[in-house]
């Protein structure tokens, strides 16, 4: 989605604000622009397609400005040409803003506009901005005041920065919706959207809240709302390194998070695991247990890979916490009256903690008065500020818009929290101790699971240029078909399916041929044998299959065409390691197919637009 950065300081900016740029690209963006005010006038710089490019133009201009902001878009509205990028300026070309969000009566307010004389020359909704903000302070307002003022007539969601070269020493901040953080500096000072941006410069940052307005100089800054009362902030000191945000050595971030991932999930259950009383510590849950404990109903809500974790959970606090469990897509939540209240527990869980249609569902269930819990990756993000109480992941920062190690992390934390409920149920000792013990070993097999590398990409080679991939599992492994044939789809554009394997003889039989590869997923648990007689559907059909086997499975090979050999674990736990090879698989299929692994097209890693 669209990044935002900005700089009010001492020293030249532009590099500071490129820079932030990059570390905002695997957003996902499709066009990118400067704002800066150089030798007191301002001056916008954009282009269509990379931040590389824009970097080129700029330098062939040789200026340097102490103030600045700059953007990379996603286009919602208006194709993703210059013309359309961001900054937008206004008639008189002394005031930009950038902006992430969307401003949804922007066809009220530029139709009102334009009475007033205003001219458009672009297709988008945020040029309203610049136009509206302008209307006030040709009535004389500050330009902190015009913004107030502006955004009290604009609905929808935003996060800006507005620079207007009257007032040159000051940036504008505002936020709705969109993420937002102040980063404070010595003699500088930062805006930016994602703390990825800034991190080079500094690590003391404040959150701006939903309806703050923020102006910020050099040495200080002014917080108020949109309805001019003042607020107070904090600094927080974030712990995130720059180390985490690079590739360190591997050619892309999404196998970088892949191979994380012994490392990544042993920082999920870090100092939350007891072994002797077979149960999990969650200090982030603490002050709500007893009416986790006692909860009618839990559901959970999410996007995407998110989702697919949430549905590993509910097999989990189904077959062990003993509670009714529904899974919802976040996005579908608040648009059909569910029927929720005070009995229920909400649990959102978000990688980045940002993603629109998951922050508005839980809106609505904290309105509808449920106990509304995140779990999330990204420490201070709205989602984890908004819950009543939560977990974080700690899978540490993932850049790869495919994601992959969050995924694994969240399936430990929904562990963690079934442990937690069930022993305070009627989960016995010996079993709860049986499933810490069997979390303890999963770093080591994930391990063992990565050394497949080679034999994965092997496979890749020989199927990368099907059209169409099927994903089967039963069980705890039916969300991991779902989340395999994802991984597949958005980062190598085939069209992947997953399905329950025994659903399959009720319609997606009839794809079968000897195009159609198929994907089971097949440890020796208690379903084995009937995805074994699934197997043989497929080969009677000629269909071409990739078995994911338990390691002492001999059986399978005469049956399939290729055959990933993993370690076992008790079946709540297998999805963290059966979904290893299929991320693998994807990865490989995607580089052999020489695609933008890390920034897929029509992608963004946080979807922070409903
Ligand atoms: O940050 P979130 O976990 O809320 O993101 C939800 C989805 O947008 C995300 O999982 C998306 O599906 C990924 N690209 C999947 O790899």
């Amino acid at each position: 989605m669209c990044g935002i950065v900005g700089y009010v300081g001492e020293k030249n900016c532009i590099p500071i604000l490129i820079n932030g740029l990059k570390r905002l690209e695997y957003r996902g963006y499709d066009s990118a622009g400067l704002g800066l005010i150089a030798n007191g006038k301002s001056q916008v710089i954009k282009n269509k397609g990379k931040v590389s490019l824009l970097e080129e133009k700029v330098d062939k201009l040789n200026i340097t400005a102490t103030l600045g902001i700059g953007h990379t878009r996603w286009a919602t509205h208006g194709a993703p040409n210059e013309t359309n990028a961001h900054p937008h300026f206004n008639t008189s070309k002394n005031l930009f803003v950038i902006h992430n969000g969307i401003i949804e009566n922007y066809q009220a307010l530029r139709e009102g506009l334009k009475k007033l004389g205003y001219k458009f020359i672009t297709e988008t909704d945020t040029e309203v901005l610049p136009h509206l903000i302008d209307s006030f302070l040709v009535k004389g307002h500050s330009l902190f005041r015009s913004v107030q003022l502006a955004l009290g007539e604009v609905e929808g969601t935003y996060g800006i920065a507005v620079v207007y070269a009257n007032e040159p020493n000051k940036v504008v901040a505002a936020r709705k919706g969109s993420p937002l953080v102040l980063g404070i500096g010595e003699n500088e000072n930062f805006v930016a959207s994602d703390v990825a941006a800034i991190l080079a410069h500094t690590k003391q940052i404040v959150y701006i809240e939903d309806g703050e307005v923020i102006e910020i100089y050099k040495d200080h800054f002014i917080a108020k709302t949109i309805l001019d009362k003042q607020v107070d902030k904090e600094i927080h000191e974030i712990t995130m390194s720059l180390d985490e945000i690079s590739k360190g050595g591997f050619p892309h971030f999404m196998l970088k998070e892949i191979m994380e991932q012994p490392e990544s999930v042993c920082n999920s259950m870090r100092g939350r695991l007891l072994l002797e009383k077979g149960t999990s510590k969650l200090g982030g849950l603490e002050s709500v247990v007893d009416q986790l404990v006692d909860t009618k109903r839990i559901i959970i809500s999410a996007c995407g890979t998110s989702w697919h974790a949430g549905l590993v959970g509910e097999y989990m606090f189904e077959q062990f916490a003993r509670i009714p469990t529904e899974v919802e897509y976040a996005s579908e939540f608040r648009y059909r009256n569910p029927i929720v209240g005070k009995d229920d527990t909400i649990f959102f869980i978000s990688q980045s903690g940002e993603t629109a249609d998951t922050l508005a569902a839980m809106h609505e269930a904290k309105i509808r008065g449920a106990l509304v819990l995140g779990i999330c990756n990204v420490v201070g993000s709205s989602i984890a500020r908004e819950s009543i109480a939560g977990v974080y992941t700690h899978a540490g920062p993932e850049i790869g818009v495919a994601s992959t190690k969050a995924f694994t992390s969240q399936l430990v934390v929904l562990a963690l929290i079934t442990l937690l409920i069930a022993r305070r149920k009627d989960m016995s000792l010996v079993d709860g101790k049986t499933i810490v013990e069997e979390l303890q070993k999963i770093p080591e097999k994930i391990s063992t699971i990565l050394k497949l590398n080679d034999q994965i990409e092997k496979i890749a080679e020989e199927f990368k240029d099907v059209k169409n991939f099927l994903y089967l599992g039963r069980g705890y492994n039916f969300p991991v078909a779902l989340e395999g044939a994802l991984k597949l789809k958005e980062i190598s554009y085939i069209h992947a399916e997953g399905y329950p394997a025994a659903e399959m003889k009720h319609g997606p039989i009839a794809l079968i041929d000897d195009n159609m590869p198929v994907v089971f997923i097949a440890p020796k648990d208690s379903t084995y044998e009937k995805i074994v007689s699934n197997i043989e559907e497929i080969k009677a059909r000629n269909g071409r299959i990739i078995a994911i086997a338990s390691e002492n499975d001999d059986k399978i090979d005469s049956l399939v065409d290729y055959s990933i050999k993993i370690p076992d674990t008790i079946r709540m736990l297998m999805p963290l390691l059966t979904v290893i090879p299929l991320q693998l698989l994807a990865y490989h299929i995607a580089v052999k197919k020489g695609l933008n692994v890390d920034q897929p097209r029509n992608l963004a890693k946080s979807v922070t637009v409903e």
